[in-house]
């Protein structure tokens, strides 16, 4: 009787988890992702003093700021509402995704309708943005958790403007499909070199088919002799709304930070979880050589530039 009680209360258990994952499967299975979060609340020390009055989202890749192309990124991928969480002194973010009638008046009277164009090329439609604030820098986990009230019940998915990323095929858009045909939480990954993985959240590997992966753990920021893997995180998210009761613990984990990788990490037994390595290439856009690289190959990806850009390279080597 003794020897049996263990059994019987681990099959109890199983049963439990299977129980889980099927009301797991059957409620996210179909749900379209509408909505996604930008964090953009944080301070962007890195590129000072650029970014002492200008949010570090609002600098420039050739002539685009960084948030729009994570915007449009999303928007390509199908979502429906941006949920943006803020800080101090990122109005000029607020005021980028409005209608400016004093340009659109002056370049409409010089007869600028192309750059007028220019400007509307991407506008949500009033109310498809929602902007909350942070209030305390205490974490991308953090962040996230902000944006709670906004998702509700349902899968959503997260981007970091900071990774940029050239793509055919939008990098959200990759996860996305990814996603409805392999439920569960699941992010952009990419191979860094070992001596880098105490700048990434790493995945530990459970199942290595080549561009997905299966997740059985996530380390935030470990060094390379405690790294699981070199397999790293880039910020592109998928995430079942069962995240949002780990982040509300708050626990805080790398850095003294409230880790969205360490809640993620506590809902692997219970969720599917699997890594994208996603066609195309990423940027570190909170880095400076990341940052002039990206200008540079987003150049030299547009027709009107190539020519002019890699004579300019040229001269230089
Ligand atoms: C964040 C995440 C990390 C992820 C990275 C991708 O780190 O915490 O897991 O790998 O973004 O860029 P951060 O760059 O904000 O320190």
């Amino acid at each position: 009787m003794l020897k049996r009680l263990p059994l019987a209360r681990s099959r109890s258990k199983n049963e439990g988890s299977l129980k889980k994952l099927k009301r797991f499967l059957s409620k996210s299975m179909a749900q379209k992702i509408r909505k996604a979060v930008f964090p953009v609340g944080g301070l962007g020390t890195r590129f000072l003093p650029a970014t002492k009055a200008l949010p570090k989202e609002m600098l420039p890749v050739v002539d685009k700021p960084l948030i729009q192309y994570a915007v449009e990124e999303a928007a390509a991928a199908g979502i429906e509402e941006f949920v943006f969480v803020t800080g101090r002194g990122k109005q000029a973010i607020e005021d980028h995704f409005d209608i400016s009638y004093e340009l659109d008046q002056t370049l409409g009277a010089r007869g600028r309708v192309d750059l007028v164009d220019t400007l509307r090329s991407w506008m949500p439609d009033p109310g498809q943005i929602t902007y909350t604030r942070q209030m305390d820098p205490l974490g991308l986990g953090h962040a996230v958790w902000c944006a709670r009230k906004y998702i509700d019940d349902e899968p959503f998915a997260v981007l970091l403007a900071d990774d940029l990323v050239l793509a055919d095929k939008p990098c959200l858009q990759q996860l996305i499909e990814s996603y409805h045909t392999k439920p569960g939480n699941i992010v952009a990954a990419m191979d860094v070199l070992p001596e880098h993985t105490d700048r990434y959240g790493i995945l530990d590997i459970e199942e290595d088919k080549g561009q997905l992966v299966s997740v059985k753990g996530l380390v935030e920021k470990p060094l390379r002799r405690n790294a699981p893997s070199n397999l790293a995180i880039i910020g592109r998210y998928i995430l079942m709304p069962e995240v949002f009761e780990h982040l509300s613990k708050k626990n805080t984990g790398a850095g003294g930070e409230i880790q969205l990788t360490d809640a993620l990490a506590k809902m692997v037994n219970s969720t599917p979880f699997y890594g994208l390595r996603f066609d195309g290439r990423r940027f570190d856009c909170g880095d400076k050589v990341g940052f002039l690289e990206a200008n540079l190959a987003f150049a030299l990806d547009r027709d009107d530039m190539k020519k002019a850009v890699e004579r300019l390279v040229k001269s230089y080597t």
